[in-house]
């Protein structure tokens, strides 16, 4: 026998007997692919499961491909299954040149050469592929294609003999995969149909923060019923951040259900981090940049006060207090971003009781015509290299804003860089950005005062106020700044 039959009638021993033995069905589904992975000394393996629909593929349980690999996508069934569907082995020798693979580029990326694949199949009719990846170019014997359809059999009765819960779940391996840095703008990458206008201008949105976006990037299994499984596909998925978006401001109608979606997927899969974006959110969070229909209200004002003067005052006689601790002996650079924050340092510095210097900088904001990525305005004027930096915010709202002045101000190598902000709306948060000093936790509402402004008007409030939600009968609910 040669040593790779061997191998093979090993892997198939430690199968029959991870089939037969007390572990769930997803952890069976596992073990499955990697055996088989092991056995044809492959980079990869990955079992992929047709939706309800029958068009779409979503990996179900898969080993050594990188999250960024699985998270890349659907497979749209027309366009890579050639030959699935007609139950058919099909090899691909080179992803590069082969015009099925959707995601070229990715592929490469995962350095994949070749690919061979499966149908799976449960009582002759095929429920979805098994497929093995190949770091090298590699034509497939006739014995390996045999050994991969055998494992596809006993994936296909592990499948129609369980209930089949959390199978969809991504192994352990996959999970310590590093989280990827930003490419280049990913609209420009994937030029996605968007559902709905305000699926778009959040892309856009995003796009402007350099935060890279893939839409609709998968379906999750949230239960199986026979052979095909509930799906629920989120609208965006953030990979830096590595959150799902889904938001509900299509039909208000729809938000029971996708309210029950969410719930149900955060139990199925604990480890998925995904977030809710309203219609009311949404639009609070357009209006901040002038867009969107609460943006044109013309009722609006101060509404209640949030923080007095004189709680602001004590709150940031506190936070310079714990700062000239902390920075005792050492002598830090206070960088403000405009315009909001400038009330703020300039009480903060006085307060201060160990020496340091101050400057701003400026950045373009969403909305603003000044082009379509965030960017540096304005650049703190004094050298940051080598210096203790303490970044000072008026408030963080998504994040997405402390984010790029972060790593920008990081490539300038500064000693330390730990951030304060008076503010911190934090239900509202997209980035998850670390912040040092924090003055107040502040609820989801738009605020003005103490430098804060909306269409810059109120800065020259001393406290923090509420905008107005006030409804007078004339004006529809709708109309309201903050509906
Ligand atoms: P982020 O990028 O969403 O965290 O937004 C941060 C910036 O948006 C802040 O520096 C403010 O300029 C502005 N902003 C966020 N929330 C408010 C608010 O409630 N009132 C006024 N400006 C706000
Ligand atoms: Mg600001």
């Amino acid at each position: 026998m040669s040593k790779q039959t061997l191998g093979f009638n090993r892997a198939l021993g430690d199968m029959a007997d991870a089939l037969n033995s007390d572990i769930t069905d997803s952890e069976k589904l596992h073990l499955l692919v990697r055996a088989a992975a092991r056995a044809l000394g492959v980079r990869g393996c990955s079992l992929m499961l047709l939706d309800a629909q029958r068009r779409r593929l979503f990996h179900t349980a898969s080993h050594g491909l990188s999250e960024r690999y699985l998270r890349k996508g659907f497979l749209e069934v027309e366009k890579s299954l050639t030959g699935i569907l007609d139950e058919r082995p099909v090899t691909i020798l080179d992803v590069a040149t082969d015009p099925r693979i959707q995601f070229q580029e990715l592929a490469q990326q995962e350095r994949i050469t070749s690919i061979l694949s499966v149908p799976v199949k449960i009582k002759g009719e095929v429920v979805g592929i098994l497929r093995v990846y190949s770091r090298t170019r590699r034509e497939f014997t006739a014995a390996e294609v045999q050994f991969l359809i055998t494992v596809a059999n006993l994936a296909a009765i592990v499948l129609e003999s369980g209930r089949f819960e959390e199978a969809e779940r991504q192994p352990p391996e996959a999970k310590g995969e590093p989280s990827f840095h930003p490419t280049p703008l990913t609209s420009q990458l994937n030029p996605a149909t968007f559902a709905h206008p305000s699926e778009e201008e959040f892309a856009r949105l995003l796009d402007f923060y350099q935060i890279e976006w893939i839409y609709e990037p998968r379906s999750f299994a949230l239960q199986w019923e026979g052979k095909a499984a509930e799906m629920f596909t989120p609208d965006f998925y953030l990979p830096a951040l590595d959150l799902y978006v889904e938001m509900t401001t299509l039909k208000p109608g729809l938000t029971t259900e996708k309210n029950r979606k969410v719930r149900r997927l955060r139990e199925t899969h604990p480890e998925v981090n995904i977030k809710l974006l309203a219609r009311r959110d949404y639009d609070r969070l357009l209006a901040k940049y002038g867009h969107g229909p609460l943006a044109g209200a013309k009722t609006h004002g101060v509404g209640r006060v949030l923080l007095s003067a004189p709680q602001v005052q004590k709150r940031v006689r506190q936070l310079a207090k714990e700062i000239s601790h902390d920075y005792e002996g050492r002598h830090p650079v206070l960088v403000g971003v405009l315009r909001g924050v400038f009330c703020f340092m300039a009480d903060l510095m006085r307060y201060l009781t160990v020496p340091a210097d101050v400057d701003f900088m400026a950045i373009s904001y969403y909305g603003g015509g000044s082009g379509k990525a965030v960017r540096v305005t304005t650049d703190v004027g004094i050298s940051l290299e080598g210096r203790h930096i303490l970044l000072v915010e008026d408030i963080v709202d998504t994040g997405m804003t402390l984010s790029f002045v972060l790593s920008h101000l990081k490539a300038r190598n500064p000693a330390s860089l730990q951030v304060c902000t008076l503010l911190d709306k934090r239900v509202r948060r997209l980035a998850d950005v670390h912040l040092d000093y924090v003055g107040f936790e502040v609820p989801d509402e738009f605020l003005v005062g103490y430098g804060l402004d909306y269409q810059e008007e109120y800065r020259n409030l001393p406290f923090v106020a509420l905008m107005e939600r006030k409804s007078s009968n004339k004006e529809p609910q709708a109309k309201n700044y903050l509906g």
